[in-house]
């Protein structure tokens, strides 16, 4: 028996890095799956990769910075599996600015794609998690929403308020046997970062205990396990730091 067999699950950002390799790790948890993104042509890949791991797997191109796109892959999972299990919120931008150049604009579209997206889908997917009693909710948040990160004001505000609505949400909901967390990684080497200079992220590995960034495949494993029973039946309202050891809370 697979960990995560027939459980129906929706995953946000799935086209790319960290929601790929989770779309990979549940397609061979054996999870049925309904993969979000804005980006059509490599979601398409991501699609290809799960169902050739023996998958269900169901594309919804959307975006998540819209009501209606945030709304759209639990809206699909209800439509092409007839209900939702686990709901991974994790796409997600970045952009950078010392804070007095930083634009109303920018702050504004941060928050809406990397926090309202996750109360909108959440709140979209909790009454059927509700009625059947059991559901999983795993939030992508990011250590520098526990450390904050200069030119990054926006971000670290969006992921701080990721990890502040995952405990607040598993607090009203977990004796429904619907279990709220996030994972707050660390650097890893996706096209996220692909914008930051080399020299930068040198300097960052060299400081980081395990002195190297993360891979995506290191971090899908923590999201199979909160979905998974009996190992991810006691997490509530936590925060995972798969973070090479550069925060230790
Ligand atoms: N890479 C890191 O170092 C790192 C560290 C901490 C947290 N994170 C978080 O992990 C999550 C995944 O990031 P990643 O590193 O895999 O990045 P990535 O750029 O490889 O993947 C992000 C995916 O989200 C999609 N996306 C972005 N905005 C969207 C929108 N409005 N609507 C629909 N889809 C959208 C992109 O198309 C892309 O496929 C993000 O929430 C990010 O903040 C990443």
């Amino acid at each position: 028996m697979k960990h995560l067999q027939n459980r129906r699950a929706v995953i946000t950002g799935a086209a790319s890095g960290i929601g790929a390799a989770i779309a990979h790790a549940y397609a061979d948890a054996g999870a049925r799956l309904l993969l979000c993104d804005r980006d059509a042509t490599r979601l398409a890949t991501t699609i290809e990769e799960c169902r050739a791991r023996g998958a269900q797997a169901q594309a919804c191109v959307a975006d998540v910075g819209t009501r209606e796109g945030a709304q759209a892959g639990v809206d699909a999972c209800l439509e092409a599996f007839g209900g939702i299990d686990i709901l991974v919120n994790n796409a997600g931008m970045l952009t950078q600015a010392p804070c007095v150049e930083l634009t109303y604009e920018m702050w504004e579209e941060m928050l809406r794609v990397d926090l309202t997206s996750v109360f909108v889908a959440s709140q979209r997917a909790l009454p059927h998690m509700l009625a059947q009693g059991w559901g999983r909710i795993i939030n992508i948040a990011s250590q520098l929403g526990i450390k904050g990160g200069a030119e990054l004001a926006h971000y670290a505000a969006a992921k701080a308020g990721v990890i502040g609505f995952s405990k607040s949400l598993a607090l009203e909901v977990s004796k429904h046997n619907v279990l709220v967390n996030a994972i707050a990684p660390g650097p890893i080497e996706t096209p996220l970062v692909d914008g930051i200079s080399q020299a930068w992220k040198t300097a960052k590995a060299r400081e980081l205990p395990l002195g190297r960034f993360g891979r995506a495949d290191e971090v899908a494993p923590i999201a199979v396990l909160l979905a998974s029973e009996p190992g991810g039946n006691l997490f509530v309202g936590q925060t995972l730091g798969p973070n090479a050891g550069d925060v230790m809370p």
